[in-house]
């Protein structure tokens, strides 16, 4: 992660709001603006002064984040736009407080560092990288409640609202949770910032990101052969003269990213920066808005529009090229390039007919947006005994198509947004391993959607580095 003062982000929550982040014919933008419109996908706190405390709490806690690491992934994101670098965005769906421990955290940051050496050697591109990490504690639902066997209980949200076990205790949304979730946040990324800079991710531990369970497979046979040529290469170059001790080669930054769902713990973490007096959301580097919060004229499209972080919004298959349009005016109206990220999860067989027209739509009105790539959440079903699974084939035949139509439009095809662990679950079928539909039971133990394992990413980061050098040959 890169290094910052404290005095880059200051711990006020006062100050006027800067007119830079304010669309010019909307009205004024202040943490609290969201307020006044509908916020979908909120949960029905039963105690408002308990919620009330703690985010008087979360307001008192220093950033998570700072404003400069926020601007430096900006302007990382900018090159992405310009078609000189891609970004792995990836990491779970719903994290967990329990599975918040130290191995637990760098396993999974393993298997992020590995799929990015793996695109960053096979491509010959910069890899951005960011987790849903350290702060993705919050879900939308389809439905508020949840019925088993005529009981009737508030669904699972997320740990930052409630438990899992279905159990009316469990399932009763806590506002301490919310300082949980900042805690654990924090634990979490104090340990990343410790392993991507003090010599865990060096370039010549390469080998040490391949966990046994992956690197037992026929990708990861692939990538020790791959780690051998990066030390024959770090070889070569020391003995060229040249410096292989160098903290480029040493550290890595990475970034985190969440869905940006519960706003009251937004706002709480909403601060002004001290050295441009511009708003950031310091709960992460990056937010997005999900597909099922991201109207116009809603509270979640509000919030995001005023804070100064890079941002994202999720394009279902139903998005018309008319609302992408007006979500980059809302979003990025200064036209910032990096500031906004559109991530399309149109599912396998609808890119033509629900992206195309989105691309091109968005490329002739000259926005500069990082395109995005999540081949998840388009693709998941249900199997007969009600298994959420995703076929590892629709989702590779997503990406495949979605860089084909950024090859026809002559665009750059900017990302992909993944989620997946380094653990050997069993949630996603097919893969190398063609995980069957009979093993989903083994170890299915995704909170929410289910993600690919080790093993699958590893297959996922080779195929999608050979699209990815493709594309990066066409376009230089
Ligand atoms: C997610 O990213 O976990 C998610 C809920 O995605 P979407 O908003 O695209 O459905
Ligand atoms: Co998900």
């Amino acid at each position: 992660m890169p290094t910052q003062t404290l005095s880059d982000a200051s711990s006020s929550r006062s100050g006027a709001p800067s007119p830079a982040s304010s669309h010019q014919h909307a009205p004024r933008w202040h943490p609290g603006s969201w307020s006044e419109r509908s916020a979908g996908q909120q949960p029905e706190w039963p105690d408002a002064d308990a919620l009330a405390a703690s985010l008087a709490e979360l307001r008192r806690r220093p950033p998570l984040v700072f404003a400069g690491e926020a601007r430096r992934l900006t302007e990382l994101l900018g090159h992405v736009c310009a078609g000189k670098a891609f970004v792995l965005q990836a990491g779970d769906c719903a994290e967990s407080f329990e599975l918040s421990t130290a191995d637990q955290i760098r396993d999974r940051l393993k298997v992020i560092l590995q799929m990015a050496v793996v695109m960053q050697y096979s491509a010959g591109l910069p890899i951005v990288k960011v987790g849903r990490i350290a702060g993705q504690f919050a879900k939308p639902r389809s439905s508020a409640t949840e019925t088993r066997d005529g009981q009737t209980l508030p669904v699972f949200r997320g740990h930052i609202v409630n438990d899992i076990a279905f159990e009316p205790e469990a399932r009763m949304p806590d506002p301490g949770r919310l300082l949980q979730a900042y805690n654990t946040s924090a634990a979490t990324l104090n340990l990343l910032r410790a392993f991507t800079r003090g010599g865990y991710a060096d370039l010549r531990q390469v080998h040490d990101w391949n966990q046994e369970f992956v690197a037992s497979s026929p990708a990861g046979r692939r990538y020790e052969m791959l780690a051998n040529g990066i030390d024959a290469a770090l070889r070569f170059m020391n003995a060229c003269g040249l410096d292989t001790d160098d903290s480029a080669m040493r550290q890595v930054e990475l970034y985190t990213s969440h869905e940006a769902l519960l706003l009251g713990y937004e706002e709480a973490l909403t601060r002004t920066d001290s050295i441009t007096g511009d708003w950031y959301d310091c709960s992460a580097h990056m937010l997005w808005v999900g597909e099922r919060t991201r109207e116009l004229d809603g509270a979640h499209v509000e919030f995001l529009r005023g804070v100064h972080n890079p941002i994202g919004a999720k394009l279902g298959p139903t998005v018309t090229p008319d609302e992408a349009l007006a979500l980059c005016e809302a979003l990025n109206p200064n036209r910032i390039p990096g500031r906004l990220t559109l991530i399309s999860r149109v599912g396998a067989g609808n890119v033509v007919e629900s992206f195309e027209p989105i691309l091109t739509a968005v490329t002739d009105a000259g926005h500069p947006v990082v395109w995005q790539c999540d081949p998840m959440h388009g693709n998941t079903y249900s199997t007969e005994d009600g298994v959420k699974t995703r076929h590892f084939d629709a989702i590779l035949a997503e990406i495949r198509q979605y860089f084909a139509a950024h090859a026809a439009a002559g665009t750059w095809p900017g990302g992909i947004h993944l989620e997946i662990t380094g653990d050997a679950v069993t949630e996603c079928v097919g893969g190398g391993d063609e995980l069957a539909q009979h093993q989903l039971g083994d170890r299915y133990e995704t909170m929410c959607d289910p993600r690919l394992n080790g093993r699958q990413s590893l297959d996922l980061a080779f195929l999608a580095s050979d699209l990815l050098a493709s594309a990066g040959n066409g376009a230089s």
